[in-house]
């Protein structure tokens, strides 16, 4: 069952090159230059006219709704809040029938999700979900929505299932640019593309898992782990800390880059080791200088960088080097290396990495 890997999690890795390739059949054309999430098209309207979209849910899958909000909000040019859906249900939130509400679940059961959505669609919000079993109770408790299709996930640490997310967000984000006219054609054109190469791409660093089994055993005593990350990268550092946390019991935090200087860098010491998505883009010449920060203070950098960067590999401890991607891709491919990490120090801990303690697979209750 589990098809020759020793667990779940590290089979559901695995998985991900064919599990984005499912997630797309059907939604990009075979010439790659078009996308279409038909439950965009069906509701067009209604969510054309949408004042703002709020994102509502929990644990990794609020990390990729972090990831949507910025896809959104720079193609399509509407605003985007991002809520945890247990702060959300709570707050009396002001919401009406302009807003149209996203609500992210794997397991489709997630009580404080499906509250949160039960609380928007009272106040006459539209919601559109994101999930992956088919027929649970979120999805029907919506309007419409889009399947993820990665497939059950077994592993309690959610792995497939974030990437699928982050994929439809971002087939969701360019189809309805395209119907606003808010993104350039040959951006588009661009972006479709590149997404069809994701899967391929994933499939180069997972080649990478021999190695990062070996470097993860320097750090099977370590107590704390930081990771950083920008921009897109910055919702990845979470997630992959978030990893860390829930199957190596190691205490980790995920930062953006820049607000270290506001706190966090003060526990920056030579037994600190410092996850840097460090990739090549917008923002790479200042996660540069927040790596120096780091060394100068004597942390151990492990830096997520391209391939081919020259600059980064003499200051970092260590560098997993990445096949490129465009920027609003990225998280599609920074994440699997990070996933990789949190697996194989859990493997040296010697943890059941598929049932950590204390975690269940879907939290029904609040
Ligand atoms: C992390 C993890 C949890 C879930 C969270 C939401 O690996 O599995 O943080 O992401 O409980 O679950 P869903 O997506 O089923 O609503």
């Amino acid at each position: 069952e589990k098809g020759g890997y020793p667990h779940f999690m590290l089979k559901e890795i695995f998985e991900q090159p064919d599990c984005i390739h499912d997630c797309m059949r059907g939604r990009i054309n075979l010439e790659g230059t078009n996308v279409v999430l038909s439950a965009i098209i069906d509701y067009k309207e209604r969510l054309l006219a949408a004042k703002r979209f709020v994102i509502v849910a929990c644990g990794t899958s609020w990390h990729a709704a972090l990831i949507g909000k910025h896809l959104i909000e720079s193609f399509c040019r509407i605003p985007v809040e991002v809520e945890y859906a247990s702060e959300f249900r709570y707050r009396d939130p002001v919401i009406d029938s302009s807003d149209v509400v996203i609500a992210i679940s794997q397991s489709g059961e997630t009580a404080d999700t499906l509250a949160a959505i039960e609380l928007a669609k009272s106040r006459g919000a539209f919601i559109y979900g994101i999930c992956n079993a088919i027929g649970s109770s979120i999805p029907r408790a919506t309007n419409t929505g889009s399947y993820i299709h990665v497939g059950p996930e077994i592993g309690v640490a959610s792995t497939k299932a974030f990437t699928g997310q982050v994929t439809v967000l971002t087939m969701l984000a360019l189809t309805l640019a395209r119907e606003k006219r808010t993104i350039d054609e040959t951006q588009y054109l661009a972006i479709v593309r590149e997404l069809g190469q994701i899967p391929g791409k994933m499939k180069e660093v997972l080649k990478l898992n021999d190695r990062i089994a070996e470097l993860s055993k320097i750090f099977t005593y370590v107590h704390n782990f930081i990771y950083l990350g920008r921009g897109y990268s910055y919702p990845v550092a979470l997630e992959g800390a978030l990893k860390l946390k829930e199957i190596s019991y190691i205490h980790a935090e995920g930062y953006p880059a820049a607000e270290m200087k506001h706190g966090p860098i003060a526990l920056i010491d030579a037994e600190m080791p410092v996850v840097v998505i460090a990739t090549q883009n917008g923002l790479y010449e200042k996660v540069l200088s927040n790596i120096q920060e780091i060394k100068a203070r004597k942390g151990r950098v492990i830096a997520i960088v391209t391939k081919g960067d020259t600059v980064i590999g003499k200051i970092a401890d260590i560098c997993i080097e990445l096949p490129e991607t465009m920027e609003c891709l990225g998280p599609l491919i920074t994440t699997v290396p990070l996933q990789l990490l949190a697996y194989h120090i859990a493997v040296c801990k010697g943890m059941d990495v598929d049932r950590p303690r204390n975690l269940a697979k879907s939290v029904t209750v609040e």
